[in-house]
């Protein structure tokens, strides 16, 4: 069986090293471009069995829809389901229209309309979102009208996000702790992996600027019985009877973004592919083979299949290089990775391999990701693993898993 996977970050070397551990699997195939049907091609040449698209740039422009005209077997939701990523718009009414719980929004095509509400709304924070697709930077949380109404100003006039600002949501703010929870559906049933908490910000005490995730563990301290109970029947349930309904069919991941408030858990957004992090730190969780789980999805028969997990925690922590996300240097000698122990993995992102040896080639380095049976062990290994790594500017979060 010949597997290609869609991207090159570390999230896309997690879903490799996974794929390999199936003994089916000759050989796995990276890919990194835009032009799905260069992508389309180079599938039929080489006769691949399946393709798996790590990020949701191309799952958007319809590269699902582009491989099934040609009978190439690929995991991931049609045009029209990517766009409860791709549309923040699209996806607040479904929420909405199938009682999913959410905040309280509205959308806006005029700017002078998304004032006129800001000005009578008065509630502050408030959240102002660019509908469309922005690398995960297109949300505002405005703690004033003058930010508010800058926040719109830069969204629909300046476009500071360009078309993806067409349509700009505003949303009640919710206050609580975030939590991931991908998982996977063949549209007849959703399977929900282990929970997971993404740690976004650049600096220690979730604080400073966005970045694409600096760490993340699982599962989510925050996670129990009470809001497992809240996601299941406030969420995902409905979630499924609401792609049923609407005559939605695919076979995916849908990665729910999700916020545990004081009373109770709401919706912020729906991914509609793996996250990165998440990803890394999940699969290593993982006892069943991912191929044959994303095999009785693409067959319709997630429903006889049962996704095992280790009874363990697992942390990944980003090393990135200084300055990330804004300016940084690439290029310095990355040393050391062979002494990581062996029950500890290394992902690669922006890392270039020459002569065989490794060297920073981006933002987000690489991941070391460990597991043990309680959070702290997990943590401390992880930690202890990341000392054995060098490379000039070697930045790290030194909280991932913390609780504040
Ligand atoms: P989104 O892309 O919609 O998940 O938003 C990105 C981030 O903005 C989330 O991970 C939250 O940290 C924050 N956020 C989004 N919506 C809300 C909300 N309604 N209340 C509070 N924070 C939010
Ligand atoms: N870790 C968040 C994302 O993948 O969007």
């Amino acid at each position: 069986m010949k597997v290609l996977i869609i991207g090159a970050g570390g999230r896309e070397d997690a879903i490799m090293w996974k794929v390999k551990q199936n003994p089916k699997v000759e050989k796995v195939y990276k890919m990194t471009s835009n032009d799905i049907f260069e992508i389309r091609d180079f599938a039929l040449n080489e006769k691949i069995d399946l393709t798996i698209v790590g990020s949701e740039e191309l799952l958007v422009k319809g590269i699902v829809d582009e491989f099934k005209k040609v009978d190439l077997r690929i995991f991931g939701p049609n045009k029209e389901a990517a766009m409860l990523e791709g549309s923040k718009d699209f996806a607040k009414e479904f929420m909405k229209k199938h009682g999913i719980s959410t905040a309280s929004y509205e959308s806006f095509t005029e700017k002078e309309k998304a004032d006129e509400y800001i000005k009578k709304n008065g509630k502050y924070p408030i959240v102002i979102k660019a509908s469309g697709l922005a690398a995960g930077k297109g949300v505002i949380i405005a703690e004033n009208e003058k930010e508010a109404l800058k926040a719109i100003s830069d969204i629909m006039e300046d476009k500071a996000f360009g078309t993806a600002g067409d349509i700009v949501v505003i949303e009640e703010f919710l206050k609580g702790v975030e939590m991931s929870i991908l998982s996977i559906t063949d549209t007849n049933i959703i399977l929900p992996f282990k929970s997971a908490k993404d740690h976004k910000k650049i600096s220690e005490g979730e604080k400073g600027l966005n970045t694409g995730g600096m760490g993340v563990i699982s599962p989510n301290p925050y996670h129990n019985e009470w809001v497992e109970k809240e996601f299941v029947e406030k969420i995902l349930n409905p979630t499924l009877e609401g792609l049923k309904k609407d005559n939605m069919d695919f076979a995916g991941i849908i990665f729910f973004g999700l916020m545990i408030t004081e009373d109770g858990v709401y919706l912020l957004e729906y991914n509609m592919r793996m996250g990165d992090p998440e990803t890394q730190c999940l699969l290593p969780l993982m006892e069943s083979d991912l191929v044959s789980v994303i095999d009785a999805a693409l067959d319709k028969k997630l429903s006889e299949t049962e996704i095992k997990w280790k009874d363990e925690h697992s942390c990944c922590v980003v090393a990135a290089s200084l300055g990330y996300p804004e300016k940084y240097e690439k290029g310095k000698e990355i040393t050391g990775i062979e002494n990581v122990s062996e029950d500890t993995q290394v992902f690669l992102a922006g890392v270039k391999v020459e002569n065989g040896k490794y060297y920073t080639n981006g933002g987000r380095v690489l991941n070391v990701v460990a597991q043990a049976k309680t959070r702290e062990e997990a943590i401390e290994k992880v930690y202890r693993e990341l000392e054995k790594i060098s490379f000039e500017g070697k930045y790290l979060r030194k909280d991932i898993g913390k609780i504040y």
